[in-house]
């Protein structure tokens, strides 16, 4: 049960988006649901844009959808397991309403390909991540009559140059690709084969993209890619550059570059990568206010030999130095993780080794897993899923209530003191009460005892906390600025 819950704050119940219509060619209704991580959220907003241009409006209701899309995730099995119990109580509404085009999209689309069209007999549509260019073309052919598959990997697409439609947005915080694939072999991890090779976005078009959302009003950004770190821009695999009459930009320049756009716009960032995460982007870190201070540092495991055999590329004193690092160059600085549990051949004292890590990091934040097997992997390949499920969940458990410990200290350390937070709208339990988050990324809750609404940045001195909110009171308010920037 504890597993599903933490499982789904991470992999978001499915959402149901708006995409504003931009064109006046033929009137059809989209229904687009995603699954999964950030990176499939920010997607949609790209599938979103390019079927606007279709003259899709779209519906929340799939009795009303001439179209359904699902942009789905395939990271663990029973993250497959919702969709394909999603898809059939689709195919029952399609039964009824036999002209309703169904599709499968993403990480999903990519790992079972045709079989999708075989197994799910009223699947029409099967698009891989690098794919969303052509379904203006593929819908067309499932109008003709004929399935469409096209799950082509792109060494290149990054769709730089797309603006997305910005989906359930509450026009304050918004994501931006900068990367995407990813090139690691972690040997559990299906996504280097769903999402193909890592490739990185033209920065300009990443500072653009800033610049236009803090004129339209958004005031933070989360770049997003599979592993920040290895961002790269004319520069190849090798560190060769490839044109030299062009600069060069690493990850912590691209970040520079973004939070110079506005002082204004906070400036957030997934994932990180323990091998790959340098000191440069600490600096960069500390140097710019504006950049929050929040690190996501997946750890997977606090034992050397299991992080071998995850072929994760680091082992537990490397991940405790980078924390160490960190710590040196941004005491303030929050830290959350990604942990496993059960992982193949891991034993009683390898699990207590990554109780041990949590003790001493005493994460912010944790997303926690059982291992879950996943076809084609390194690890599927050359090692056997041997520990019982009960074990791994007793496990999970473990992990889970050293967490919820650590983290209610984490947030006991805010009280008292005077946070400086971007308000983002009504707190979900009381519309007299706003939300925001500080730069740690919790959560401070408000009674509105000034005049101030979302984008406005505001103090508000904790003065209670939950295990995970700040609950205190409003200080002073800083008006949002609506002057537009332009490029430099
Ligand atoms: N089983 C369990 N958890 C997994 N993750 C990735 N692959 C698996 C798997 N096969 C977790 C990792 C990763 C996060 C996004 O999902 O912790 O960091
Ligand atoms: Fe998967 Fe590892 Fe790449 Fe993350 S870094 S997407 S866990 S292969």
């Amino acid at each position: 049960m504890e597993e599903k819950t933490i499982d789904e704050t991470r992999q978001g119940e499915y959402l149901m988006l708006d995409a504003e219509v931009n064109s006046n060619k033929k009137q059809r209704k989209l229904l687009l649901e995603s699954y999964g991580c950030q990176m499939n959220f920010s997607d949609s907003e790209i599938v979103a844009s390019i079927l606007a241009k279709e003259g899709f409006s779209t519906t929340r209701d799939p009795e009303e959808a001439d179209v359904v899309l699902l942009n789905t995730c395939a990271i663990r099995d029973n993250a497959e397991q919702r969709i394909r119990g999603r898809l059939d109580y689709l195919s029952s509404v399609k039964k009824r309403k036999p002209d309703m085009q169904i599709g499968v999209l993403g990480c999903m689309a990519e790992r079972l390909r045709e079989k999708l069209l075989d197994e799910e007999k009223l699947v029409d549509m099967v698009v891989g991540p690098d794919a969303y260019r052509d379904l203006p073309n593929l819908i067309d052919k499932v109008d003709e009559g004929q399935k469409a598959v096209n799950v082509l990997l792109s060494r290149e697409e990054t769709y730089a140059e797309i603006t997305p439609v910005r989906l359930n947005s509450n026009g304050i915080t918004a994501f931006i690709s900068i990367m995407r694939g990813c090139d690691n072999m972690c040997s559990f991890c299906v996504v280097p084969f769903t999402r193909g090779r890592e490739r990185s976005r033209d920065p300009q078009t990443i500072v653009n993209e800033a610049r236009d959302l803090f004129n339209q009003g958004y005031r933070e950004v989360t770049l997003l890619g599979q592993n920040v770190d290895s961002y790269k821009w004319n520069i190849n695999n090798k560190g060769e550059i490839l044109d030299s009459t062009k600069p060069t930009v690493n990850f912590a320049q691209l970040l520079e570059m973004v939070a110079l756009v506005s002082s204004d716009l906070r400036i957030r960032y997934s994932t990180s990568h323990p091998k790959d995460m340098t000191d440069e982007v600490l600096h960069i870190m500390a140097k710019y206010e504006n950049i929050c201070k929040y690190i996501h540092l997946p750890v997977q495991s606090g034992n050397s030999d299991v992080l071998k055999r995850m072929n994760r590329g680091y082992t537990r004193e490397w991940y405790l130095e980078r924390i160490d690092a960190i710590r040196r160059i941004m005491p303030n600085c929050a830290i959350s993780t990604d942990v496993i549990t059960g992982f193949c051949g891991e034993t009683e004292e390898e699990h207590q080794d990554t109780l041990s890590l949590m003790e001493k990091v005493r994460y912010e934040m944790a997303f926690m897993f059982k291992y879950s097997e996943r076809p084609k992997t390194l690890a599927e390949r050359k090692f056997e899923d041997d520990i019982p499920d009960e074990v791994k969940g007793r496990r999970l458990q473990e992990v889970i209530a050293l967490q919820m410990q650590g983290a209610a200290q984490r947030t006991k350390q805010h009280v008292g003191k005077v946070q400086r937070i971007l308000i983002e709208g009504t707190s979900k339990k009381s519309e007299e009460h706003l939300q925001g988050r500080n730069s740690q990324n919790i959560v401070v809750v408000f009674p509105k005892t000034m005049d101030c609404a979302p984008g406005d940045y505001a103090d508000v001195l904790a003065n209670d906390c939950t295990s995970v909110t700040l609950i205190g009171e409003l200080i002073n308010v800083y008006p949002r600025n609506i002057e537009p920037v332009k490029s430099l």
